[in-house]
């Protein structure tokens, strides 16, 4: 771990130890092109010499004029945004399309370099690599003055920001420069800096906070990495002293493109702005009779003249709903807001949507507005921060569950990770603190380093993510210690999604969790309550009807064949029969059990796969303080006991809550209450 001169506390390194770049900088090294990254290139390696007596090559391509220039007979293409790595005899040439991506080349090259020591076979002699994504992006729900209700970090599970203290920026952001360099190692190349709803103070980082925001795009600019800020669409009245925040009025229009020329005089490469509107309480364009694309367009046009770009999210549903009106379905809601905006949005608007349509469940359904406005740039918005998956106190990892969404072929033939890729990409709420290991669990890095990963390449295996992760992380490990902390983090973590599902909402019922923190059981917490989020389980069954035939008509959002997939019972996957349809206890699933067995089961079967968890973990004691650091493993066990007892809570409150519901008993004649 290495000292954080910001907090005095360790930091723990992550996935990028000094075992993981040694092997890099130990090399005689020389490397072409300049600008900000090209200097963190050199800042990462050591022994500069001339080309031709260089083992390691680092250049952006763009420095290049002959092949002879890095030592090479030879030069392979190279895709925008992308690198080449070539090994030649004595020599390995890495060459990136620009700056960021050829920093992001010295770090892919770190991570081939930390594969081979878990046996991965031997790279080809020229490896190309490409986005899959134009945006990856990770949003940060940070504030900067501590809210009474939401704290410093909104849905944050791993302490204070890292961006903000005492209700300021940090005067010291050196842990801002860590987590910076360890993005630009997963390939992510956009943050933003501030919580979607836009607080009084958090507001004026627009205006008099410029300074600061400029000081933090700095440090990620070293590391290829632009800036965006959230920004309250009441803007021009809260800080402009106008009486008006209407799109259409010609004072408004002006006051946020002389915003824009401030914010672009403080911040040159500044990537947009990212804009909650209209939801759960923020100030959006309906108070004026407008709409989402006249509010788009509007902050569109103040930020054309500089390249920025406008993140919309659609994440805009009814937060007041009578729990009596059994008509208004939340699900429905982001698709009949858009769809109709189709083609209406400018072409620097991006509209960020959630993966599914109700709120980061465990499961859910991917959201149908991403097959409904072909005419639209569209990011996929997916929460890497554990709100309903854990809270950083279960392993959880995600990688499986977003992997199933980038592949799922929403329109019958393209994937999601290919319908945003065309133009928009992947964004992401962080999970990182000030927590000195980042994200609270140790095992939760694992999620912020494969949202990176899959962002870049959405067909990866979480699998090999995972190792890729290992790999890096434990780098000082011993060949038999690594070997052995491989089989543990995979049994413990490649089907920890399902388990998790498994003892909290399976079937797809999502919520069922206390109010307000979303941690912990309540099974009719939000029952009664005007989010719209119920499961109508009543004596005889539960789910809620979304067919056209029957119900809210939600399932006939999505196209061929997924609109008939999941308007039948018949055919509606097991795992998302409760999301679409309302079925006696009764119904026998496509498992062949009865939907009251498989709630009693999953509770059950997945509290008990807890052993095996914390048996795998235990059988590494003796790695503790050499390849496991003590602390990891202290934190590790402090988790997985929380874990245990949460599970255990909701296995054991489901479990009687159904049996007291429904009369039924179960089955397997394990203990209910
Ligand atoms: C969830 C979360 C909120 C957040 C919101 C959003 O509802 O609980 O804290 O503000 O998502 O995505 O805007």
């Amino acid at each position: 771990m290495t000292p954080d001169t910001d907090t005095a506390v360790t930091v723990h390194p992550a996935w990028l130890p000094d075992a993981a770049t040694a092997p890099l900088r130990d090399l005689p090294s020389a490397v072409l092109g300049a600008g900000p990254c090209l200097e963190t290139v050199r800042s990462e390696l050591g022994r500069a010499v001339p080309v031709p007596e260089a083992a390691l090559v680092v250049a952006d391509v763009g420095a290049v004029a002959t092949p002879s220039d890095v030592g090479l007979a030879t030069l392979p293409d190279v895709p925008a945004g992308g690198h080449a790595i070539v090994r030649a005899p004595g020599r390995t040439v890495v060459l990136g399309a620009d700056g960021p991506a050829a920093l992001r080349g010295l770090y892919a090259l770190a991570r081939s370099v930390a594969l081979a020591r878990l046996g991965a076979p031997a790279p080809a002699a020229v490896t190309v690599s490409a986005p899959e994504q134009p945006l990856r992006m990770l949003d940060h729900w940070d504030n900067v003055a501590v809210h009474p209700v939401m704290g410093q970090v909104e849905r944050g599970y791993a302490g204070g920001s890292i961006f903000y203290a005492d209700g300021e920026v940090r005067a010291d952001l050196g842990r801002v420069r860590a987590y910076a360099r360890l993005l630009a190692a997963t390939g992510v190349e956009a943050v933003g800096i501030n919580n979607v709803n836009v607080h009084a103070r958090e507001a004026r980082l627009l205006t008099d906070g410029l300074g600061d925001v400029a000081r933090i795009a700095d440090v990620f600019r070293a590391y290829g990495i632009r800036c965006f800020l959230s920004v309250s669409f009441a803007s021009p009245r809260l800080l402009g002293g106008l009486d008006t925040a209407d799109p259409l009025d010609a004072g408004v229009v002006a006051w946020w493109a002389s915003a824009a020329d401030r914010v672009y005089a403080a911040v040159p490469d500044f990537g947009g702005f990212l804009v909650k509107a209209d939801s759960e309480g923020q100030p959006g364009p309906f108070a004026y009779g407008r709409s989402h694309a006249d509010g788009a367009n509007m902050l569109a046009d103040a930020l054309r003249p500089h390249g920025g770009t406008v993140l919309w999210r659609a994440f805009v549903y009814d937060h007041r709903q009578d729990w009596r009106d059994r008509r208004t379905d939340r699900a429905r809601a982001a698709y009949d807001h858009f769809a109709p905006l189709d083609g209406t949005f400018a072409d620097n608007v991006v509209l960020q949507v959630k993966h599914g349509p109700m709120d980061f469940q465990v499961r859910e359904p991917v959201s149908p507005v991403l097959a409904a406005m072909p005419r639209t740039r569209l990011a996929l918005e997916l929460q890497v921060t554990q709100e309903y998956t854990g809270q950083q106190r279960h392993v959880c990892y995600l990688a499986p569950a977003w992997g199933a969404v980038l592949g799922f072929r929403l329109d019958g033939s393209r994937t999601v990770g290919s319908l945003v890729a065309a133009g928009g990409g992947v964004t992401a709420v962080s999970n990182v603190g000030d927590d000195p290991f980042w994200t609270g669990h140790p095992l939760a890095q694992a999620n912020l380093y494969a949202f990176g990963r899959l962002a870049w390449d959405s067909t990866l295996r979480p699998e090999d993510i995972l190792d890729e992760w290992i790999a890096l992380t434990f780098a000082a490990a011993s060949p038999v210690a690594l070997t052995r902390i491989r089989a543990v983090l995979h049994a413990m973590m490649d089907d920890s999604w399902l388990r998790y599902e498994g003892y909290t909402a399976p079937l797809g019922v999502g919520f069922m969790v206390t109010p307000g923190t979303h941690g912990g059981p309540s099974v009719d917490g939000y029952e009664y309550s005007p989010w719209g989020t119920y499961h109508f389980a009543d004596r005889d069954g539960i789910g809620v009807d979304r067919s056209t035939a029957t119900g809210t008509g939600y399932a006939g959002q999505y196209p061929s064949p997924w609109r008939e997939t999941y308007e039948s019972v018949e055919t509606c996957p097991d795992e998302l029969l409760l999301f679409f349809h309302h079925v006696p206890y009764s119904h026998v699933l496509a498992s062949g059990k009865t939907v009251i067995q498989h709630v009693y089961d999953s509770r059950a079967d997945a509290v008990e796969s807890l052993d095996g968890v914390e048996a795998a973990w235990e059988s590494l004691v003796d790695l503790v303080g050499s390849a496991v650091p003590a602390a990891f493993d202290a934190r590790v066990r402090e988790r997985l006991a929380v874990q245990r007892e949460s599970a255990v809570e909701w296995r054991d409150q489901v479990r009687s809550y159904f049996w007291r519901k429904s009369g039924v008993p179960d089955a397997s004649g394990r203990g209910i209450y």
